[in-house]
């Protein structure tokens, strides 16, 4: 038979913190609470619709994935969501504006960027991840580094006709000097 008194210590401190541990809890929470009297539940989080026409995307995705590529790409390309998704004039916001239709595929901006993502799976799967101890796979910011378009490349000055500093260095091993123009 147990002792009662090597059981209730314990469970009288258990009581205690977990006394304790409500307070904090509630006290935390309460500049958040519902007006007095009210217990109104918090309103439920925001869930996006399945997507419907998905084509390059793996299907299973849920709609809050979706969103967050989506997200992603926005911040990639430095652009908006109506950069690739058609208004739907007969779906009005609040606010008076159309809301976008993201099934709809009339921008051409939608195939460009389905045909990107392709060719980004691809370079990842058949080129980048035979690198060895490849660790940074490519995104739509490699390329796009927050513009719609990619901007050219203009290398740093130090690298384009200064060859003062990488004699020292070497060249690699049979490689002609560099022309002179
Ligand atoms: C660079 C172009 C581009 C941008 C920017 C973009 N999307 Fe998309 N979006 C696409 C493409 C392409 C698809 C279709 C993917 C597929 O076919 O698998 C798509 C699909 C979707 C879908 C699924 C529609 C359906 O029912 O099939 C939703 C929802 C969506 N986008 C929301 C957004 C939101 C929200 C934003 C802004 C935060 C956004 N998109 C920005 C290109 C873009
Ligand atoms: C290997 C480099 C590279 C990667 C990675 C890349 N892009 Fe592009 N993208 C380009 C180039 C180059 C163009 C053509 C730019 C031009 O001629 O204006 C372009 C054009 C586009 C365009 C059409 C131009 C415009 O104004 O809207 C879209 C949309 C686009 N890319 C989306 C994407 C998305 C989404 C991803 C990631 C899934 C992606 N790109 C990844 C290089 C890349």
């Amino acid at each position: 038979m147990k002792k009662i008194s090597s059981l209730s210590l314990p469970a009288a401190v258990t009581a205690l913190l977990i006394a304790a541990l409500f307070a904090v809890t509630t006290a935390a929470q309460a500049p958040q609470s519902s007006p007095p009297g009210g217990s109104a539940p918090p309103p439920p989080p925001h869930v996006a619709p399945k997507p419907t026409n998905l084509k390059v995307l793996p299907k299973d995705m849920t709609g809050d994935q979706v969103h967050e590529l989506m997200h992603k790409w926005e911040a990639d390309l430095g652009t908006e969501c109506s950069h690739c998704h058609t208004p739907d004039p007969n779906n009005l916001a609040p606010n008076g504006k159309p809301r976008l239709n993201f099934a709809d595929d009339s921008k051409k901006e939608k195939s460009t960027a389905r045909l990107m993502y392709k060719m980004v799976e691809d370079i990842n799967t058949s080129y980048v991840s035979m690198v060895e101890n490849s660790g940074e796979p490519v995104t739509c910011g490699t390329c796009h580094r927050g513009h719609p378009s990619p901007e050219p490349f203009v290398a740093p000055p130090e690298h384009d006709h200064d060859h003062e500093h990488e004699h020292h260095e070497g060249a690699p091993e049979g490689q002609k000097p560099p022309i002179p123009h």
